[in-house]
């Protein structure tokens, strides 16, 4: 089968990427650029300030992925864009770009949701077998996506408030750590203990959702109370109190919905998917699963890229999924739920 080769768009949140993805599995270029340091004196992303950032990086980032892959436009068998869900002004950078590259070299326009995007992450290790299940875990989603077959993805759990990256990021704020923290809570997790015993929140729930902001009101409460009455806590303990909280219902909830849809895979994604703890407590838990095998996004692609998009983007264009001209961002695009 003849080659095909894709150039990819991801500006949904605050990372400007291009990538050029060869037969949906291969990385001939990864372009990264990244603006925390823009955002993390406000604590958080400023969308005003990303989308300005995408504006002044896409071109630079086109011409550093076209160089780096030794590719040029005729090359493409299409453009794959994120066009949500994610900042509408962010999405919009992305979306426009690639509009007008598929349209100035006739190429079919390709529109990719963010979330299949880290799913097909794992596509880039190692093909993806079905029916397989996916746990993606970022700064703006914490779901569970069941996937019959490559282009069929339907949500069987959800967050019902915060993301557990979210919720990473607003607790690592009252450790004093820069945004983003979940890497920093991480490593500290791994220095202390679960002393603090945190609630699981919908733990023994009999559905595949979760909940993260009684567990992020619980710690920022036990911050608070403990400065009031001039008390100073381990931060490493704080840190692997909360991981051990979150970690606990991730997996718990994961374990559930893989005894009720039995599946070749299980697939970890997303920003969040590059914690230690939760990728380690998945290994331990899948050895009750010897059908199903665990893909763990490598842990320099959980994180936005345009490499993921391309991946996904590849299986959409077998599938002849294309967009034309009128495409618009849609930052609250979501798979179908299924309850
Ligand atoms: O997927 P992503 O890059 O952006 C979104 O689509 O949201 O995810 C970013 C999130 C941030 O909240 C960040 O704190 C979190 O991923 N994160 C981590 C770790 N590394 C990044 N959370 C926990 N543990 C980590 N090691
Ligand atoms: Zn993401």
């Amino acid at each position: 089968m003849k080659d095909s080769l894709i150039l990819s768009f991801e500006t949904s949140c605050d990372e400007t990427s291009v990538a050029v993805i060869k037969n949906g599995n291969q990385i001939l270029s990864n372009i990264v650029a990244t603006q925390i340091k823009s955002h993390q004196r406000f604590g958080g992303v400023v969308p005003e300030v990303a989308s300005r950032h995408h504006i002044e990086q896409i071109t630079g980032c086109i011409r550093d992925a076209l160089n780096e892959s030794g590719m040029s436009y005729p090359d493409f068998d299409g453009v794959a864009v994120t066009y949500g869900p994610g900042l509408v002004g962010s999405l919009l950078i992305g979306v426009n770009a690639a509009k007008t590259v598929a349209w100035a070299h006739n190429l079919p326009l390709i529109p990719v949701n963010h979330i299949a995007g880290h799913i097909y992450g794992a596509n880039l290790v190692k093909q993806i077998e079905f029916p397989a299940m996916a746990l993606v875990v970022s700064g703006g989603h914490t779901e569970l996506v069941y996937m019959p077959k490559e282009d069929d993805f339907e949500i069987i759990g959800e967050t019902r408030d915060d993301a557990a990256g979210e919720a990473y990021d607003k607790i690592g704020r009252v450790l004093g750590i820069n945004y983003p923290a979940g890497k920093q809570v991480d490593q500290m997790a791994h220095l202390g203990k679960d002393v603090f015993h945190f609630p699981r929140a919908m733990d023994k729930e009999d559905n595949f959702d979760f909940s993260f902001s009684g567990l992020k009101s619980a710690f920022i409460n036990t911050v608070h109370h403990a400065d009031q009455i001039n008390t100073s806590l381990d931060k490493n303990d704080l840190a692997a109190s909360f991981q051990a909280a979150v970690v606990d219902v991730l997996s718990d909830k994961t374990v559930k919905a893989l005894k009720e849809f039995p599946v070749k895979q299980l697939i970890l994604g997303g920003g969040v998917a590059a914690n230690l703890g939760l990728r380690d407590r998945l290994k331990k838990d899948l050895t009750d699963f010897p059908e199903t095998e665990l893909m763990l996004v490598p842990i320099h692609l959980c994180g936005d890229n345009a490499a993921m998009i391309g991946a996904a983007g590849a299986m959409l264009l077998r599938h002849h999924v294309f967009a034309d001209a009128s495409l618009n961002a849609d930052p609250s695009l979501e798979f179908e739920y299924i309850s």
